[in-house]
């Protein structure tokens, strides 16, 4: 035994090695929502608490109800407490998704003291709380919707969620600017964050974990937004691609990576004829502030002179192609665009430029290659580096100008 000692309080568990801490791991609840548990990494843990944060509209309602409509139907008991919209309101949202288990129930209500009263009353083993923000503990002096309303009524469920052995989701708003509107105190009273995407204009939503302590935060769920509700999209790449015209200038497929996952996406550019003035880039769904350093490099070190150009570059379908390994994607869009020649529609790019005009390695490579070998590309533009992949012929190259003379933009 280390450090023997007779002074702990009875009630105390003594200090162990560390190997011989319990894991617990079989606590861990599915959702039975695939997408949701691979960003979960696994399910809900009772007597944690999960904030899943997003913006007005984007679909936090549908899908917690959806998870505890699925849980209820899985034989657990389910609450659903509504301090936004009224039970009949939610009721309809729940009919429209056939979620109507008799083992889910509902209340809306907005005072702490009463939702702790239905905790009590339903004895849940899965608890939703929609929103965070619109409940209120009439004991505290603050306004509802306070930021220490919103903290002390977190904190509070977070000890309930614990001493019951509950799991409790939590809806949190975020504004435009990505904060949760004033609660950012609120992630680290909570045991997991998920943050809750999409462009609205398009059906496509991500799941991702910004904090959780029970597993990792790589992973991304997707899912698509339908009339029934959200659906999970096991196969992004072909909902991306699906209606991809061929024989576009400026159109190149790069294979991205949502969480270990890699994805399809069509990057687009147009380029314009010159303009007086300011010339605009303006990126949709491709990262804005690397726009720019992409036009230096295909300027410097390649001459594909845009400068007094009007420059838009988007990924298509509401996808997203933040990573630096979009790079060589973009590049050759925009050339393409500009020399008016359409690259190939069989072909992939991936790689990171550098100011040089040097292609650099993309972590990952093979499993992108791979993905784009099971949606029928056939070529790649890829870092020297790349490893061989079957079914798919690689142009290695070195520099962004050796990539536009082998495709001849
Ligand atoms: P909602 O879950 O209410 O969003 P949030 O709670 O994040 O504010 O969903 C909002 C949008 O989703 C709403 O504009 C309607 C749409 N929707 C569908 O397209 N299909 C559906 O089955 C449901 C329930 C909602
Ligand atoms: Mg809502």
């Amino acid at each position: 035994m280390v450090g023997a000692t007779a002074a702990l309080p009875v009630d105390h568990v003594r200090a162990v090695p560390i190997a011989e801490v319990d894991l617990d791991t079989s606590a861990v609840r599915p959702t039975g929502i695939g997408e949701l548990d691979r960003v979960l990494s696994g399910g809900l843990v009772p007597g944690s608490v999960t904030l899943v944060g997003g913006e007005p509209g984007i679909g936090k309602s549908t899908l917690l109800l959806q998870m505890v409509a699925e849980q209820a139907k899985r034989g657990a008991v389910a609450l659903y407490l509504s301090a936004e919209e009224s039970a009949a309101q939610v009721r309809l949202r729940a009919e429209r998704l056939a979620a109507l288990p008799p083992r889910l129930l509902l209340a809306a209500d907005t005072a702490l003291p009463v939702l702790l009263a239905h905790l009590d009353d339903a004895q849940p083993d899965v608890v939703v709380v929609d929103s965070i923000q619109t409940v209120y503990d009439p004991e505290l002096g603050s306004a509802p919707g306070s930021v220490a309303q919103v903290r002390e009524c977190a904190a509070r469920l977070v000890r309930e969620a614990k001493r019951r052995g509950i799991a409790v989701a939590l809806v949190g708003h975020v504004t435009k600017d990505g904060a949760l509107a004033g609660p950012r105190v609120l992630e680290h009273v909570v045991d997991t964050v998920l943050s809750f995407e999409g462009d609205r204009h398009h059906a496509l939503r991500l799941v991702r974990a910004v904090k959780h302590r029970f597993g990792g935060t790589d992973e991304l769920g997707l899912f698509e937004m339908t009339a029934a509700g959200l659906v999970g999209v096991p196969d992004a790449s072909g909902l991306f691609l699906a209606d991809r015209h061929r024989g576009v200038p400026g159109s190149v497929v790069v294979p991205t990576l949502a969480g270990f996952r890699p994805v399809l996406v069509e990057v687009q550019a147009l380029v314009t004829g010159v303009v007086a003035g300011t010339a605009r880039r303006s990126t949709q769904g491709v990262d804005g502030r690397r726009l720019p350093l992409v036009l230096a490099v295909l300027q410097q070190r390649a001459g594909v002179f845009v400068a007094d150009r009007e420059v838009y570059a988007l990924a298509v379908g509401g996808a997203r192609v933040a990573e630096p390994g979009a790079d060589l994607a973009v590049a050759l869009a925009v050339a393409s665009a500009f020399r008016d020649r359409p690259l190939p529609d069989d072909l992939v790019a991936v790689g990171e430029l550098g100011l040089g005009g040097e292609v650099r390695q993309a972590s990952q490579l093979e499993r992108r290659l791979v993905e784009a070998v099971r949606l029928g590309f056939r070529q790649a533009v890829v870092p020297l580096l790349a490893p061989d992949v079957e079914g798919i012929r690689l142009h290695r190259v070195s520099t962004l100008s050796e990539a536009l003379g082998t495709l001849g933009v």
